[in-house]
């Protein structure tokens, strides 16, 4: 549109009359008829108000505009004997070209006004902008509702590193290079540069934050630590190659094994409410003497074994207990690591996955729809 309206046009309103070679009035007619056809087709496009600007400039400006160049090329130089046809067919092209010109800035101006009211209008009806509101992902709501509990108990938050290096995973936690647990925690390790310090793996467990608290800190030391560990697992509905524990560690100069228990049962009763029971058995790990595996009587059957409907419950498999998480009293070997003096120090440490709680707290049984974000899923738990 610019262009048909600003390209030069094949109208000769810059050549004199005589250069033209006209010389009877009938001619001049017949040029104004060119001009006027011309003016109309091109005017024919003009909607914008830009556009009409630069075509108002283009045939009425001071200067060179269209009706300017006639006046100059044709009128002025014009013989005495074709001056009033020149001057005659000049004023109805004016008296038309401003008219029109007058005529479309009204309608651009009023359609302007339309479809800017139009457009600004406010539709009281039409239903608000929907904009959902996003929550915690229920593993997270579950870190709090733990983190919670041990706070109000006298605990502290801390969070380390999902990189670690073998010392602070294994060896500080009194697992040597060659120890057979170390199978159970087969893991990922990073790609590192030739010739770098020390290999990276992705932490198996939440314990290396024992070694690293014990290092920054002197004891005593009561902290739990919420976050994220790797395992080479397989995935299934009770394995991902990715899940979340909490440890907790609690060190002082009189931490005995029934504060432990009692801390374990406490938190067990808090979380699951006060009808539950709880039970250890012995097991090991090398960073805890003794060490225990945590019980919880069966939430689904209540701790019967039995299903409501009859039959042997599924989720227990008729044991009446459910497994919960690793825990004992802190191994003295483990003190020599964190220069804390064995002879004075007791304390003990525990790790949860809580994925497993948040399964059994929720009645959910596939770990994969906690990393799946399926907002169907999500959304139960808002
Ligand atoms: N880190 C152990 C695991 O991941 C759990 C544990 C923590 C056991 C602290 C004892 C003490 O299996």
């Amino acid at each position: 549109m610019y262009l048909a309206i600003t390209t030069n046009m094949s109208i000769p309103t810059d050549k004199t009359l005589a250069d033209q070679g006209v010389t009877q009035p009938h001619q001049i007619a017949e040029l104004y008829v060119l001009v006027r056809t011309h003016f109309d087709a091109h005017f024919g496009n003009v909607h914008e108000e830009s556009d009409w600007q630069l075509f108002r400039d283009r045939w009425l400006g001071r200067k060179s505009g269209v009706l300017k160049q006639i006046t100059d090329y044709w009128l002025k130089p014009a013989k005495p004997a074709l001056k009033s046809a020149v001057g005659a067919g000049l004023n109805e092209l004016r008296a038309h070209v401003e008219s029109q010109i007058e005529a479309r800035r009204l309608a651009i101006e009023s359609g302007a006004e339309e479809s800017a009211l139009l457009r600004e209008r406010i539709d009281l009806s039409l239903p608000a902008v929907h904009r959902p509101v996003g929550s915690h992902h229920l593993i997270r709501q579950v870190f709090q509702e733990i983190e919670d509990i041990f706070v109000s108990i006298g605990f502290s938050v801390v969070e380390g590193p999902e990189i670690e290096t073998p010392y602070y995973n294994f060896e500080a936690l009194n697992i040597p290079e060659f120890h057979p647990v170390r199978d159970d925690m087969d893991t990922f390790y990073l790609e590192l540069p030739k010739g770098a310090k020390t290999p990276l793996l992705l932490r198996t467990h939440t314990s290396p934050m024992q070694i690293r608290t014990m290092e920054k800190q002197k004891p005593p030391v009561r902290v739990i630590v919420p976050g994220k560990v790797y395992r080479r697992d397989n995935p299934d509905a009770t394995h991902s190659f990715a899940f979340h524990q909490i440890e907790g560690l609690a060190v002082d100069t009189d931490i005995t094994f029934c504060d432990f228990t009692g801390t374990i049962e406490y938190f067990v009763k808090q979380f699951f409410g006060p009808s539950v029971k709880t039970r250890f058995r012995p097991s090991y790990f090398p960073f805890t003497e003794p060490s225990v595996e945590f019980d919880v009587s069966c939430i689904f059957c209540g701790g019967s074994g039995a299903a409501v409907g009859g039959g042997t419950c599924s989720k227990c498999k008729g044991s009446a207990w459910i497994e919960l998480f690793g825990a004992g009293m802190v191994d003295p070997a483990v003190y020599g690591f964190v220069k804390y003096d064995a002879k004075k120090l007791s304390g003990f440490a525990f790790g949860m996955g809580i994925d497993r709680l948040a399964m059994l707290k929720y009645g959910i049984d596939d770990i994969q729809v906690f990393f799946q974000n399926d907002v169907r899923f999500l959304r139960q738990f808002p």
